[in-house]
């Protein structure tokens, strides 16, 4: 079965087509990172003009790549939710208008489901249930129990912000570009001394995150350090860090925000010792410390694949093949409608 996938939930444009779930014949993904290195971070009213004049062309390089034309297709599916409310407009009008054009069933897909299926991209062993997964991205940081396909239980959510997010705030203080992630890495790396700081970790209850405390914890330590007052700009602190202090906070700030999700995903483990695998989805997931100490800390541990962490079609299209062999039922192009913000179900 080959479906087309669709993706514009943040700032990338994406297309691929995916057969029986797995084999990706083409994935295309037109990034706007670009645009937004310099203000730190997405303006959602530009993501979406971008998407509109890029979204026809990454479907027909997606065509075009897989060598196949619409008679081929069996489905296309679409990430309705959640996102930034243009972009997904501008990925779902396109979908369901595809769909009527060439009388496709159509299927809306929750983001965060696309995220945790890119781990059955591409490969050979695929993760056992019932497993735990750690969902990590710009908008969402959770812990998810799934006992069978497409059977979702959140067990564990950030009560603030997001662990991509929080990377990416972190990273606009020391005046490192957006995406923070990539960026706090590689600054770490440059002889960064991830010991040198010591910043609490949010207590939170259960299974529940708090990145809002952690970034602004890094923000104090930022301050104290300069000898500046809690009431100085954040945005100014850039202008006064030198080189070392700037390696020694994002490997002291990357050390701890791994430990801490990988400390809940334990705690999820000891309340779930029947879990057979782990599986870690999400931009986030990208982080090379991050699958170093979790492949150290947890058996039949599985990240996807590098260029499918971050938003793809692919993913979207693995989801929805595992939607269909669910027998769950195709979306009404004509009623198709976007949720900005929703659980996954
Ligand atoms: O999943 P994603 O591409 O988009 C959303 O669904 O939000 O995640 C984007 C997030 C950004 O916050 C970015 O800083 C983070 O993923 N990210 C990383 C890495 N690569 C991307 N965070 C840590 N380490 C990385 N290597
Ligand atoms: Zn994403």
């Amino acid at each position: 079965m080959l479906i087309l996938g669709i993706e514009t939930s943040c700032d990338e444009t994406a297309a691929a087509i995916v057969e029986d779930g797995s084999k990706v014949l083409s994935n295309v993904v037109v990034s706007q990172i670009n645009i937004f290195a310099e203000y730190g971070g997405v303006i959602p009213e530009v993501a979406a003009r971008n998407h509109l004049e890029v979204m026809m062309p990454v479907v027909k390089k997606a065509l075009s790549d897989a060598n196949k034309t619409w008679d081929d297709i069996d489905a296309i599916a679409v990430t309705h939710t959640p996102g930034l409310l243009g972009s997904l407009l501008i990925g779902t009008l396109t979908a369901r208008t595809l769909a009527i054009i060439h009388n496709k069933p159509l299927y809306a897909v929750h983001h965060l489901k696309s995220h945790i299926y890119a781990n059955w991209l591409e490969t050979e062993k695929t993760p056992e249930f019932p497993l735990l997964s750690l969902v990590v991205s710009g908008g969402h940081t959770q812990i998810l129990k799934m006992n069978a396909h497409n059977h979702f239980e959140i067990i564990g959510t950030t009560r603030d912000d997001a662990v991509g997010e929080c990377f990416d705030k972190v990273a606009k203080i020391l005046g490192l570009p957006y995406p923070g992630g990539p960026a706090i890495t590689a600054a770490g790396r440059d002889g960064g001394d991830k010991n040198k700081y010591n910043f609490p970790k949010p207590k939170v209850d259960g299974l529940d995150f708090s990145f809002s405390g952690l970034k602004t914890a890094v923000l104090r330590t930022v301050q104290s350090e300069l000898g500046l007052p809690i009431s100085h700009p954040s945005h100014d602190l850039k202008n006064h860090l030198n080189k070392q202090q700037i390696a020694d906070f994002s490997a002291s700030f990357e050390k701890t925000a791994t430990d801490y999700l990988l400390e809940k995903l334990e705690k999820a483990y000891t309340e779930n010792p029947e879990t057979k695998s782990f599986v870690v989805a999400g931009g986030v997931s990208a982080n090379e410390l991050l699958r170093e100490e979790a492949a150290k800390r947890f058996p039949n541990v599985f990240f996807p694949e590098r260029k499918f962490s971050g938003d793809n079609g692919a993913m979207v299209a693995a989801a929805a093949y595992y939607e269909i062999k669910n027998n769950v039922e195709p979306t009404d192009p004509y009623k198709l409608n976007i949720m900005p913000r929703s659980e996954i179900k």
